[in-house]
């Protein structure tokens, strides 16, 4: 699994290897950075099995362990990987930065590159870190990052701050809005599927109804101003909406289920790779011709 190399202004962040070992293990040789952990890094062994712990890494794509490297040498280390300790293995952050190098600015760098790298790159909603309570540089880092405080907890052995970020809502959807033929038929399958997925009914009036996830929305409505008695998805305009669904064996079980509700299979000689070979999804259509997509995680998340 390959991680993408993140450059800032004055560093470089590319994935970890097996040659890194020694200068990763000299990056933890001074007992002050392993000062708020429960091992002693500065022991080579005890580095040298942290570096394997990191080398073993087999979580989602795009996550993983960077060395950081500043003029070509290795200067720390960060990750994002799912959390041991949050539950639901959401993205937890992680940075070092040698102490020599403390101070200028150089793991507040690094991080906002593997945020950055977290929120938009790889679309998660939330990053998390956990910061030992004493940690003041590192506290220092995550609210120089903007990391919002949530509480603290036993983390680690340890009391640690629980900090997330959001992924920013500038350029998300707002929401969608489709125009059908028969508003009651588009309940029924619109309707019954959002609301399979979590989502709620928002706003109803006459015309039209909406449901609401997060902050996102989805309206239908038979307006008086539609202009064609039928949604054709080959012509120009909307072909599909897609949806994250979950697990493999959830996309398999709604689009069985959707059978009942108005939808019907598309592309049902190649389920569930029509998408491609590594895209687990169902194709289906409601009776106006609208097409959805839904669509499994990917990665170990995806299996049950
Ligand atoms: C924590 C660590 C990553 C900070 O690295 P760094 O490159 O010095 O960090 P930066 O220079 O980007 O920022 C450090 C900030 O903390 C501040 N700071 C440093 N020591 C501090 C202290 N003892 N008390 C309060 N603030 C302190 C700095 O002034 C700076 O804030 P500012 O830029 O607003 O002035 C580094 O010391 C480290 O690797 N420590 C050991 C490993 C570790 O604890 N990692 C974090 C795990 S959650």
């Amino acid at each position: 699994m390959t991680l993408p190399t993140l450059t800032t202004a004055r560093l470089r962040l590319r994935q970890l290897v097996e040659a890194d070992r020694e200068a990763v293990v000299k990056v933890f040789s001074d007992p002050e950075m392993s000062r708020f952990f429960a091992a002693d890094f500065s022991d080579p062994a005890a580095a040298s099995a942290m570096v394997d712990r990191r080398l073993a890494y087999r979580g989602p794509a795009g996550q993983g362990h960077w060395v950081i490297e500043r003029d070509g040498e290795v200067i720390g280390v960060a990750h994002l990987r799912p959390s041991s300790e949050l539950p639901g293995g959401v993205a937890e952050l992680g940075y070092y930065v040698a102490s020599a190098y403390a101070g200028q600015g150089l793991a507040t760098e690094a991080a906002q590159a593997v945020l950055d790298h977290g929120l938009h790159a790889l679309g998660l909603p939330a990053v998390w870190a956990l910061v030992h309570e004493n940690n003041a540089a590192s506290r220092r880092v995550a609210a120089r990052l903007g990391f919002l405080d949530v509480g603290s907890g036993i983390h680690y052995g340890d009391l640690h701050r629980v900090l997330v970020s959001l992924a920013p809502v500038a350029g998300r959807p707002h929401h969608v809005e489709l125009w059908v033929p028969d508003l009651a038929e588009a309940e029924r399958s619109w309707g019954w599927l959002l609301g399979e997925l979590g989502w709620t009914e928002f706003q109803r009036w006459p015309a039209g109804v909406s449901w609401r996830l997060g902050g996102t929305y989805v309206v239908v409505e038979a307006s008086p101003a539609m202009s064609a008695p039928e949604h054709e998805r080959t012509r120009p305009g909307l072909n599909h909406l897609a949806l994250h669904v979950g697990t493999r064996a959830q996309v398999d079980d709604l689009a069985e289920r959707a059978a009942d509700h108005g939808w019907r299979p598309l592309f049902a000689d190649r389920y569930p790779y029509a998408g491609g070979e590594a895209h687990y999804a169902a194709y289906l259509e409601n009776e106006a011709g609208f097409e959805v997509e839904l669509v499994a995680l990917e990665g170990p998340q995806a299996a049950d």
